[in-house]
């Protein structure tokens, strides 16, 4: 919908651009402004700078600039609107609604009703915790589990407290029919309604802006269900809601990266010894939403496994939702009689986060725990490549996400990559695209020539092949300072060893070459063996031609210059120097 200019300029003077950025960027004063480290691209001096009276932040080194809107738009990765009603929303702003239609009012009026008896229920339930008698044994059982009474307070932890009309009569100014849509009441088959959390520990569940939508509920000594949460609802889908999201947003966005949990406890415990960057989904499998919301604030996820079969299965399922969705993920296990709570309250952060430092790359952990499994005898081989199919079929339709995870695991299996992937390749071109479609050079600023758009595509895809193409002569063929740089960090991948991730390249490159880089990936053909080889090799052919070619072109240069100087004796040299050249290209 269409805002006017009053409205967005509104929101834009409400927002505070320090308090904005300094959600994400670490601010330090510097005279009447602010300096830090730009979010938007790599450095290690701060040229990233914030102007409160112009309510503007612009960064000398990349050239990104602007409003509190903008900011929130790059940040959050958010669209115009998006970000428009993130700032209305924070900054009290009511927004017309008036392209809305009839309908869609309505169900906006009935999710405000839904979340505010949400709201209101969960003030309720603090209140009696922190107060009550009733609650006694909760906050006693809170003080067990090493909950401390600032994080009972910030996530707003209650008590429901015995009884089957306790909230229904603290509510009592909503009607039982918002109650029952709310969740908080439930009815029988008789149509008898009564509260549906009945001596329980509850957790308020939040949406990432902070809104009320459901609640789950523990028991606190033995019984069943463990955890007892609201029904789904207009506003509320079990599934799709990450817990500690919205209370530890801002840490996860500082920290850039989030620590995957279990469960509700394991937020709780982790945020009482200081651990904010970590959220959970609801014991629930790991959905596209979860990381989609998660890779808005994080660059990194960090899995927290229990090691059990369980666990690894879930990671399995994980594997191709973070590859499509182009998160990095990596997978620390704790020992098998722990969680992260657990482990936290008897270890301590420390050493948590410094398991952290050993997490291994999530396809790395799938791998080497099928090996474990399988062995890589033929046989075992063939069972590890059966176990892949599903994980495969499930990257869809993303051909960058399925061609790496092919790439990756066909070389740790010494298969060819169709041999893993044999159920697509029928249908796909085996052409590369270079064969398919004219090479498109890049527009500015990132410019690189046919040429050498050609030679770095391939190699992006086959990293293995940077040796022989540098000794072919690489380095005289790519001269543009686009292509040096891509070359440079292909070196540095292969000093790292990580050849074989040829998406971990992105690591290496600074911004313009990025989307660059992205796009080959994605654009990667899948080559058999031989194809392979032939491409390889009609490119280190072409490469040492042309390296020749370019002597010949600088020594003719050269001669030209010396004959315009009348410096015979450099002329008799460069022209013997000449025909030494012409023979040897001959003989080849
Ligand atoms: N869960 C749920 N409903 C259940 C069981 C579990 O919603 N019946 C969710 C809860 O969010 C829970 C998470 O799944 O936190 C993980 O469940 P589980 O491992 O069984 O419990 P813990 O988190 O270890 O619970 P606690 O530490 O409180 O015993
Ligand atoms: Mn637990």
């Amino acid at each position: 919908m269409q805002y006017d200019e009053e409205i967005i300029q509104t929101v834009k003077d409400a927002a505070d651009i320090v308090e904005i950025v300094g959600e994400t960027v670490n601010l330090k004063k510097n005279g009447t402004n602010y300096k830090g480290l730009c979010p938007f691209h790599s450095e290690k001096t701060p040229s990233f700078n914030v102007n409160p009276n112009r309510n503007l932040f612009y960064c000398f080194g990349c050239g990104e600039g602007g409003d509190p809107l903008k900011f929130v738009m790059l940040s959050q990765n958010l669209n115009f609107v998006e970000a428009l009603k993130y700032l209305a929303g924070r900054y009290h702003i009511s927004l017309p609604e008036r392209d809305l239609s009839p309908q869609e009012l309505e169900k906006k009026r009935r999710k405000d009703i839904l979340y505010d008896i949400n709201q209101q229920a969960a003030a309720v339930y603090h209140k009696l915790l922190l107060n009550d008698p009733r609650a006694l044994k909760a906050r006693e059982y809170l003080v067990r589990r090493g909950i401390g009474d600032d994080i009972v307070r910030e996530f707003e932890l209650g008590y429901a407290p015995e009884g089957w009309s306790f909230i229904r009569q603290a509510l009592a100014g909503f009607p039982e029919t918002d109650l029952l849509a709310a969740g908080l009441l439930t009815a029988n088959e008789k149509g008898h309604t009564y509260d549906r959390f009945r001596d329980r520990l509850l957790s308020p569940i939040f949406n990432h802006n902070g809104r009320h939508l459901a609640f789950s509920g523990r028991i606190l000594g033995a019984g069943e269900p463990k955890y007892l949460n609201s029904k789904d609802s207009l506003i509320f889908n079990k599934s799709n809601v990450l817990l500690g999201l919205f209370q530890n947003k801002k840490a996860i966005r500082a920290a850039r990266r989030c620590l995957l949990v279990e469960g509700n406890f394991d937020i709780l415990a982790l945020a009482s010894h200081g651990i904010r960057y970590a959220a959970a989904p609801m014991g629930t499998a790991l959905t596209a939403v979860h990381v989609r919301a998660l890779k808005g604030y994080a660059e990194e996820v960090i899995i927290l496994f229990d090691g059990d079969t369980a666990g690894i299965k879930a990671a399995g399922r994980a594997v191709p939702i973070f590859l499509s969705q182009r998160l990095t993920a990596r997978v620390v296990v704790l020992p098998p009689e722990h969680d992260p709570d657990s482990f936290v309250r008897k270890f301590g952060a420390p050493a948590l986060e410094k398991k952290l430092d050993k997490a291994v790359s999530l396809p790395e952990f799938i791998f080497n725990d099928l090996e474990k499994r399988y062995g890589l005898s033929l046989e075992g081989k063939g069972r590890i490549v059966e176990e892949l199919q599903p994980i495969i079929r499930a990257i869809a339709d993303d051909s960058l996400q399925r061609t790496l995870f092919i790439s990756h695991f066909s070389e740790k299996l010494g298969l060819r990559p169709e041999q893993l992937s044999e159920r697509f390749a029928a249908t796909r071109s085996l052409s590369p695209p270079a064969l398919r479609k004219p090479a498109v050079v890049d527009s500015a600023p990132f410019m690189l020539s046919r040429v050498e758009e050609q030679l770095l595509s391939f190699l992006i895809i086959y990293p293995n092949y940077l040796d022989s193409f540098l000794a072919a002569g690489l380095k005289d063929s790519v001269s543009s300072s686009g292509g040096r740089h891509i070359i440079e960090a292909m070196v540095g991948l292969a000093e790292s060893g990580a050849a074989a991730e040829p998406e971990r390249l992105l690591d290496f490159v600074e911004s313009p070459a990025r989307p660059f880089i992205s796009r080959k990936l994605i654009n990667a053909p899948v080559l058999g063996d031989e194809e392979l080889q032939t491409e390889a090799e009609e490119k280190i052919n072409w490469l040492r031609e042309n390296k020749l070619r370019l002597e010949m072109y600088g020594l003719t240069e050269r001669i030209n210059e010396a004959i315009k100087n009348n410096d015979n004796e450099s002329l008799m040299k460069l022209l013997a120097a000449k025909d030494e050249m012409r023979k040897k290209n001959q003989q080849k």
